[in-house]
């Protein structure tokens, strides 16, 4: 593996009985950058992120996380790996019963040992760098949902891991919410140098956001820069480029995209 990938997926078999989810899949996802997975629904990219977190294994092929191999590792060692991964879950919810406070420590009173000044401390400081300062002692209810999708970043993101997997960030937001966390992951990548695989259906987005993107299509990946991909050949990236641009206002432009 190349040191400058962060995840590498190699010769991955997978089914769930007689559904084959992916056949021979290969990619790789490089360090500090931000790699978006696209592909239509049930292609199969939140299994992927499972995946990449150790929550499930491939029937076949390996997995390398920042160098270790992680198929065949045991539950304790797959433990200690997670610890490098923030996870944002698709629907993005925090816990209803605890406060926003309780949710955002919730990881590092599992995989820490800081004291409660700490903790309060470290909460604090990621609440307000997703713009939600002094919600601590809200309710997960009394939130909007881009608030909500923001206090879920500021937890996946508190034990400082390396590596973030969000899985439909975008879903359910207004424009304007989703101008908020796309500008937020950025800022993340650039500030943090956080390697960031984002499964997204919002193409706008995904372009401006992903220098890598990666299609699931018929059980494999067919890997590109945005650019490279509007521009590509393939019948079947073409046919889900052009599904999902049609009638968007700009896509008329994009060298033929939109038909
Ligand atoms: N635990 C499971 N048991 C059985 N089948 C599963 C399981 N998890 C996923 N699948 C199947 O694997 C395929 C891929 O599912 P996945 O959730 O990864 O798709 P997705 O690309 O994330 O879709 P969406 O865009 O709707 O979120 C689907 O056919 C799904 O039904
Ligand atoms: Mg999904």
């Amino acid at each position: 593996m190349s040191e400058a990938d962060r995840i590498q997926l190699e010769g991955i078999h997978l089914a769930f009985g007689s559904r084959q989810v992916y056949r021979n899949l290969d990619c790789r996802f490089p360090r500090g950058e931000i790699s978006v997975l696209m592909g239509g629904s049930g292609a199969g990219k939140s299994t992927l992120l499972r995946l990449m977190a150790g929550l499930l294994r491939p029937d076949r092929g390996r997995v390398v996380v920042a160098g270790e191999e992680i198929t065949s590792l045991s539950e304790r060692d797959l433990f200690r790996m997670r610890e490098r991964i923030g996870m944002l879950f698709q629907g993005g919810a925090l816990l209803d019963a605890m406060t926003v406070f309780e949710n955002v420590a919730l990881p590092l009173r599992e995989h820490s040992r800081l004291s409660e000044t700490d903790i309060r401390a470290e909460v604090e400081r990621r609440l307000v760098a997703v713009g939600l300062p002094d919600t601590g002692g809200l309710m997960p209810r009394e939130l909007s949902g881009g608030m909500l999708r923001r206090a879920a970043l500021a937890r996946a993101i508190v034990t400082d891991p390396e590596i973030l997997i969000c899985d439909e960030p975008f879903s359910g937001l207004d424009p304007l919410n989703v101008r908020r966390i796309e500008a937020l992951l950025i800022e993340l990548n650039r500030r943090l140098g956080l390697t960031m695989i984002v499964t997204s259906h919002h193409l706008p987005s995904s372009l401006r956001m992903a220098s890598q993107l990666v299609f699931l299509i018929d059980g494999g990946a067919v890997v590109g820069t945005p650019r490279e991909l509007l521009a590509s050949e393939d019948p079947r990236v073409r046919e889900f480029l052009e599904a999902e641009t049609a009638g968007m206002p700009g896509f008329e432009a994009v060298p033929g995209v939109a038909s």
